[in-house]
């Protein structure tokens, strides 16, 4: 049974969280509305010494591959990081590949059209613009570029033969998708400055994500001259290079963990530099250290709970107050569980990977939250150096 831990504002104890209603409410501005966002972002002491999350080297990197385990919160840490990367008058590209449209509802707009659009505005007044690429109109760009394809282009597509190549090519869509990113981190204006400061990739999952981001390999058999080619070796050369960081994001159990460590061997073996692992979703924790172990075998005082409350003034049911155990349980095996992983992602690559920690936010996450991840980042010393 769930019983809310906190009663009155006065009931908590010297170490206790902020209670939910005492929440700063911070305003996020995009597209020129105003959001409120009411979460903590209050992010769990780490155990032991913890790596510099954000090394000078990826102050200087200008393309940002945000990938990890399906679902444990790509396309929200890209977004967070772009706005983080973007604070104090930046502008930055957040661009998704998959065909989701998961920007756009996490900026909750309109869905992406295929063209670069400011999309929010950063703490500071920088930007962040957005664009969901498609392999096709990718593609038909390229045919414009190179062959001058035009109206034939166009009827290309209307026959379905642009989606029959990529269907068939699986590698050509990847590099016309990692192409497209790439013409973004190089492009300039007219002025000679990088169009960018940077550019974020909500990229496929880690499962996938060595053969994405490596084209010129899926791209051997396919295209050994011309303009595709060219551009393979164009994207070969921007992720092997430090203009490139691979973010990877994490929960903190034993499946993501694993998948996160095998992703950062793999990375290295492929010669492309892995960023921060991101550990998202950290559980805020209730109980002081030293309680957390007996807690998770089961040993909460009842009695001391229930005398604890009513000096609070709080008179809870027998029924409540052993809700109130089970749930003290459930949480203490959490968060040694969460504490566990933690140890494997510091102990198990040598040296351990930088590391970044976003609080898990109550009530999911929605555009002020987003600002307050962002914020968090930027606390942990995630910042670009300028560019343009
Ligand atoms: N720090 C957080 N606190 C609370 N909820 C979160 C947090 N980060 C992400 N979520 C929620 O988790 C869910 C998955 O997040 P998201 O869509 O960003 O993951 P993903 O890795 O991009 O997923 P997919 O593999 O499907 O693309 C969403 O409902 C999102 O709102
Ligand atoms: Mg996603």
């Amino acid at each position: 049974m769930a019983v809310p831990l906190r009663r009155t504002p006065t009931a908590g104890a010297r170490d206790a969280p902020r209670p939910l209603w005492d929440a700063p409410r911070r305003r996020a501005t995009v597209g020129g509305r105003s959001y409120a966002g009411s979460v903590t972002t209050t992010v769990r002491p780490e155990p032991g010494t913890r790596p510099d999350p954000w090394p000078d080297a990826l102050s200087r990197a200008r393309f940002h591959v945000v990938s990890g385990k399906g679902g444990t919160g790509k396309t929200t840490v890209a977004a967070a990081l772009a706005l983080a990367l973007a604070g104090g008058g930046k502008r930055v590209l957040l661009v998704e590949v998959e065909g989701r449209q998961g920007i756009a509802q996490v900026f909750d707009t309109a869905p992406l059209p295929y063209e670069e659009r400011r999309i929010a505005v950063a703490p500071g007044g920088g930007e962040v613009r957005a664009l969901a690429v498609d392999a096709e109109a990718a593609l038909l760009e390229y045919f414009e570029m190179f062959y001058r394809l035009g109206v034939a282009g166009r009827t290309l597509r209307r026959m379905g033969a642009i989606e029959f190549a990529t269907t068939l090519a699986p590698g050509l869509r990847d590099v016309l998708l990692t192409g497209k990113a790439k013409e973004c981190v190089t492009r300039t204006e007219s002025d000679g400055l990088p169009a960018y400061d940077a550019v974020v990739l909500d990229a496929p999952p880690t499962g996938r994500l060595v053969s994405f981001l490596d084209v010129t390999r899926a791209m051997a058999d396919l295209a050994k001259a011309g303009p595709i080619h060219g551009q393979a070796k164009g994207v070969e050369a921007l992720i092997h290079s430090p203009l490139t960081a691979v973010h990877l994001v994490t929960l903190l159990s034993d499946l993501p963990v694993t998948e996160t460590l095998d992703a950062a061997a793999e990375l290295d073996a492929a010669g492309i530099p892995l960023g921060s692992v991101v550990v998202n979703r950290m559980r805020e924790q209730w109980l002081p250290d030293r309680s957390v172990t007996a807690a998770a075998g089961g040993r909460v005082d009842a009695t001391r709970i229930r005398n604890g409350l009513q000096s609070a003034g709080i008179e809870l049911a027998p029924t409540e107050i052993d809700g109130l155990v089970a749930e003290t349980v459930e949480h203490a095996v959490a968060v040694e569980g969460e504490t566990a992983a933690l140890r494997r992602l510091e102990t198990e690559p040598t040296p351990p990977l930088p590391r970044l920690t976003l609080p898990a936010l109550l009530g999911g996450v929605d555009l002020g939250s987003l600002y307050e991840l962002a914020e968090s980042m930027t606390a942990q010393g995630v910042h670009l150096e300028a560019r343009r």
